[in-house]
């Protein structure tokens, strides 16, 4: 059996106002939280239990996936009283796997949107004999990740977390998130106190002579760490250009989710998501975004990228690209939005209060 660690801890700052009382895997990308794309992935290459490593806002994770059932999966939840750190939320959840010393076990950040594939990631890890692999991928710029130089044959000469001068830029290849560990690698963390996995457990594993893989891979690949690239994935998703098994409905320029509403002369298009319960109305032209639950749209122009929150009414409005409408706002005939502006919730309104 193969089984997996989730990392969906750290507190999403960068995604706020979107996911004050929403966990940043729970925001919904092609309709269903994201959460589930990552879960229905592993589940189709062949991983049976997961165990969800968490440090925040964990009460939410259960009610919704509960034991995992409805996706072929056994879910367990494990929640950090303090913050342990990517290293020490994995050392955390050793207690939960069944795996043997040899065997591997898969880890996933719980915010990665790819289209991996996890088998031969598995299989690397065990014609080389590694220590730990890692799938990487290459990216224009570097700085915000970890970086993996190899040698020819793949095997990783240094693991450098978010380089701070350019001299640290060796290479273009990071550490895209997903990792084989022997399962004896994990048990050798420290138990007990924050760990960094990028800064302490990579780096000690490669002065001590282990054998760390590198994978690289060039499959379709996204970091969701901002609202435009939350939108970016969802489109992807719906599009087909992101593979995932849990998209509700079939590939293509929209999905219209059960109970939406959009008016016959709506165009949607792009990789548009209108949320459940959502209405598009007469006129609406949407590109590329994502309408969430219950949202109102008339005679508006969204542009790509573009996020409508939650309960938010916009009619004759212009909304720039990648421009990000909190939850429960009201914007009314004229208003133009900029592109990649950010309105928090609740923060206009036409109609009195209630
Ligand atoms: N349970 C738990 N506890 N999870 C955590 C904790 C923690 O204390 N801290 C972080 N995580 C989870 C996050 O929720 C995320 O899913 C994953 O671990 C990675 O943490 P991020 O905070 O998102 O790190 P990052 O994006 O800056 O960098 C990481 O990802 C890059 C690829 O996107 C690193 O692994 C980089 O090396 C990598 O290139
Ligand atoms: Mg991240």
């Amino acid at each position: 059996m193969t089984e997996a660690i989730l990392l969906v801890g750290g507190k999403g700052t960068r995604l706020r106002p979107l996911t004050v009382h929403t966990p940043k895997p729970m925001v919904p990308a092609a309709g269903v939280p994201f959460l589930t794309h990552q879960l229905a992935r592993a589940r189709a290459a062949g991983v049976e239990h997961i165990v969800l490593a968490t440090s925040y806002l964990a009460e939410v994770f259960e009610p919704y996936f509960g034991d995992g059932s409805a996706l072929g999966l056994h879910l367990e939840y494990v929640t950090e009283e303090e913050p342990l750190g990517t290293g020490g939320a994995i050392r955390n959840v050793a207690s939960r796997l069944h795996s043997g010393p040899d065997d591997p076990v898969l880890i996933f950040n719980g915010d990665i949107l790819t289209g991996l594939d996890i088998r031969a990631l598995v299989d690397t890890h065990e014609t080389t004999g590694a220590d730990v692999s890692l799938h990487l991928t290459k990216v224009t710029d570097p700085r915000a990740y970890g970086l993996v130089p190899t040698d020819d044959t793949g095997r990783v000469l240094a693991f450098l977390e978010k380089p701070q001068t350019p001299e640290e830029i060796v290479t273009d290849q990071i550490n895209a998130g997903a990792y084989v560990f022997r399962r004896s690698v994990i048990d050798s963390i420290p138990l007990g106190r924050p760990v960094s996995v990028e800064r302490e457990t990579f780096p000690g594993l490669l002065s001590a002579g282990a054998h760390l893989q590198g994978m690289v891979d060039s499959t379709y690949w996204l970091d969701l760490g901002t609202p435009a690239a939350f939108v970016r994935g969802s489109a992807d998703l719906v599009l087909g250009r992101a593979p995932s098994p849990a998209v509700p409905g079939r590939c293509g320029d929209r999905l219209v989710l059960p109970t939406a509403r959009v008016a016959s002369d709506a165009k949607l298009a792009g990789g548009t998501v209108v949320g459940e319960g959502a209405f598009v109305a007469e006129g609406a032209r949407i590109f590329g975004s994502t309408i969430l639950p219950g949202a109102v749209i008339t005679d508006s122009l969204i542009g790509t990228r573009a996020r409508v929150g939650r309960r938010s009414v916009l009619t004759g409005t212009v909304i720039g690209d990648g421009a990000v409408i909190g939850p429960d706002n009201e914007l009314l005939e004229g208003a133009r939005i900029w592109c990649d502006a950010r309105i928090p919730a609740g923060a206009v309104r036409f109609s009195s209060d209630q």
